[in-house]
């Protein structure tokens, strides 16, 4: 199995904690669907100890979202092992309550997070410092194994998302991670120490892809970092002759950012009624998924904000619902205000 390399550019939704959970993606994909989602990232050493069951949350997917690839960290390649044997044997999916035959579709390895939280203990970003090569080469032996021996027919593909360097951009890095024969790096343009501070670099990502090429590898190179648009992502594919886009904050201006034009338009344009219906859909897949508190009622806000924008009388609706302490308060709200905003757009 290969990543989509008959869609040029790919684009990918990127993973983002805490919000591309599996009731996001099912809206994405609802609105216009990458060619490919990731999970949140999730951390193999916390999978393999009695924090499980609540780390699980983060995997879960189901069919119609389409390819998804589980995004792992961690420090210990011998739960990278284990983990991506159960991905590949289908076992995990198996306690995900997924059919026979559903499975995520790779693996990814994060390799970029800045956190203090994940760098203090040498994972993640602390990974790119030259000094722990020997660990990340490791961990990327440890995950293929994992695949490989947990194969049921053709092997996953495994991928690593990463930084431009750690202080400052370090193209030894991308030569190390080049080769070690995988079959996609994601390249977010900026470096460690950079956070979100400052634009992305473009240049560096180009860098790499042409590095690839003179290194002859066939690993995939999807940049990242800044795209608004899927024009914006065409044009930088097209100018660093990149295999893939993927996007992340843009989603919070347009859920259908993914849609070719002229429907990516439409979303500018979309009346309240419909932007309150798809909030609505979003509370009610939330609802039906997390049945157990596994995810606060308040982690809602943020999806507020992307629907609930733009028309007369937003803001003040937004208060309302940000307010509400359950599922059902919600739901009711959205209800009145979605008859008020139909009767509004009849009697115009
Ligand atoms: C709220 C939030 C959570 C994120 N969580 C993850 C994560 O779990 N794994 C990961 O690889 N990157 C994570 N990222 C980084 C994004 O995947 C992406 O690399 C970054 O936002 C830059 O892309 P953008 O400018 O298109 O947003 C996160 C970013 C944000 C804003």
């Amino acid at each position: 199995m290969q990543y989509g390399t008959d869609m040029k550019p790919m684009f990918v939704l990127a993973p983002m904690d805490d919000v591309t959970d599996t009731v996001f993606r099912q809206m994405v994909a609802s609105c216009a669907p990458p060619d490919l989602f990731f999970t949140e990232f999730v951390n193999v050493d916390g999978l393999m100890s009695p924090g499980r069951p609540n780390l699980l949350k983060k995997l879960r997917f189901v069919a119609p979202e389409g390819k998804v690839v589980a995004e792992l960290w961690g420090l210990k390649p011998e739960n990278f092992l284990a983990v991506c044997q159960q991905i590949a044997d289908g076992s995990l999916a198996g306690e995900l309550g997924l059919p026979d035959g559903v499975n995520f579709y790779g693996v990814d390895l994060n390799m970029g997070c800045p956190a203090k939280s994940e760098v203090k203990n040498g994972a993640c970003a602390a990974l790119i410092r030259p000094e722990n090569r020997d660990l990340a080469k490791s961990i990327i032996e440890a995950a293929r194994a994992g695949l490989r021996q947990g194969r049921t027919l053709t092997q996953m593909p495994l991928s690593v998302k990463t930084r431009t360097g750690f202080i400052a951009v370090d193209m030894t890095w991308f030569e190390f991670l080049l080769r070690q024969n995988l079959d996609m790096l994601t390249v977010h343009g900026r470096t460690r120490k950079q956070m979100s501070k400052v634009p992305a670099d473009w240049e560096i990502i180009g860098k790499v892809r042409e590095m690839r090429d003179e290194l002859g590898v066939k690993t995939l190179i999807v940049g990242n970092g800044d795209v608004m648009s899927r024009e914006q992502g065409e044009r930088l594919a097209e100018q660093y002759k990149l295999d893939g886009i993927m996007i992340g904050r843009g989603i919070f201006h347009n859920p259908y950012i993914f849609a070719t034009t002229p429907q990516n338009l439409l979303w500018e344009d979309c009346p309240p009624k419909e932007r309150i219906a798809l909030f609505r859909r979003h509370v009610e897949l939330f609802a039906a998924t997390w049945q157990h508190g596994e995810r606060p009622i308040h982690t809602l806000n943020k999806f507020c904000k992307i629907y609930i924008q733009g028309f007369d009388g937003a803001k003040e609706l937004r208060e309302k619902l940000m307010a509400a302490n359950s599922t059902n308060t919600l739901l009711t709200i959205l209800k009145e205000a979605h008859t008020k905003y139909n009767d509004n757009r009849e009697t115009d």
